[in-house]
């Protein structure tokens, strides 16, 4: 059996991350969700007082980016690998709306970037590994052996990532869920640096009218035809 690089891009709540990790732990591989590099420097930006309603106050962000320290540490208890920001575990925090509607401004700025792919390209060095993203495909890992392209409509998405934060307790109505998904998106495929676009031989699934189960299933089969 051979170790190969697998990419997985799409939109915002695809159900990406769940994917990619039931793939690694299905076939022993490290996982990486890049959504939470940026989440954990747009943390780190809003505690830093570097985000206003002014917008982010990027040339200040620029200047502390050394101080940034990410890592990824196995949580037995959560089952995967939960995200670092000097030291601390900021797994919970990332996910609330308020890092949300900043990260993809953040996302935007070339150092941030420039810092986080660096350090994504040297956790998949040795390939045996599932990273999830926007330019996983087209800027991290343009030679990975199996690229994929999630999809699903906007609704779909909104509705989901709803469920997901209300589970938690957190108060959103589903119309700033939505709103938040769609800016996102357009963010997301607008920006000069490493917009999220479709690699030419990534495989697009949409997954709007697939369950976890099938959609698993799909992806588990097209990286067994690569090993
Ligand atoms: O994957 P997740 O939705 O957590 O990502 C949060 C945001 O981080 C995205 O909306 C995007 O702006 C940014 N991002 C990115 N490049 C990546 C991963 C995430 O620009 N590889």
């Amino acid at each position: 059996n051979r170790k190969i690089t697998i990419a997985i891009d799409g939109f915002s709540s695809t159900g990406k991350s769940t994917v990619a990790k039931q793939l690694a732990k299905e076939l022993g591989y490290v996982y990486v969700d890049t959504g939470a590099m940026y989440r954990a420097v747009t943390l780190f930006a809003m505690r830093n007082s570097l985000i206003s309603s002014q917008g982010v106050d990027e040339k200040g962000l620029i200047e502390k980016l050394p101080e940034v320290s990410l890592k990824f540490i196995f949580d037995e208890k959560r089952g995967f690998a939960a995200m670092y920001l000097n030291g601390e575990d900021v797994e919970d925090e990332i996910r609330q709306m308020e890092v949300s509607g900043n990260v993809s401004k953040v996302a935007t700025i070339s150092e941030v970037r420039q810092k986080l792919v660096s350090q994504q390209q040297l956790m998949g060095k040795e390939r045996g590994i599932v990273m999830d993203g926007r330019d996983i495909a087209t800027v991290v890992f343009p030679d990975a052996e199996l690229k994929l392209f999630m999809t699903a409509s906007p609704e779909e998405r909104a509705t989901r990532r709803f469920k997901e934060l209300q589970s938690k307790g957190q108060e959103v109505s589903y119309e700033e869920v939505l709103k938040n998904v769609e800016d996102r998106d357009l963010m997301d495929t607008t920006r000069e640096d490493s917009p999220l676009v479709m690699a030419e031989d990534s495989i697009e699934i949409d997954n709007s009218f697939l369950n976890p189960e099938e959609q698993y299933k799909i992806v588990l089969e097209l990286a067994r035809e690569m090993i």
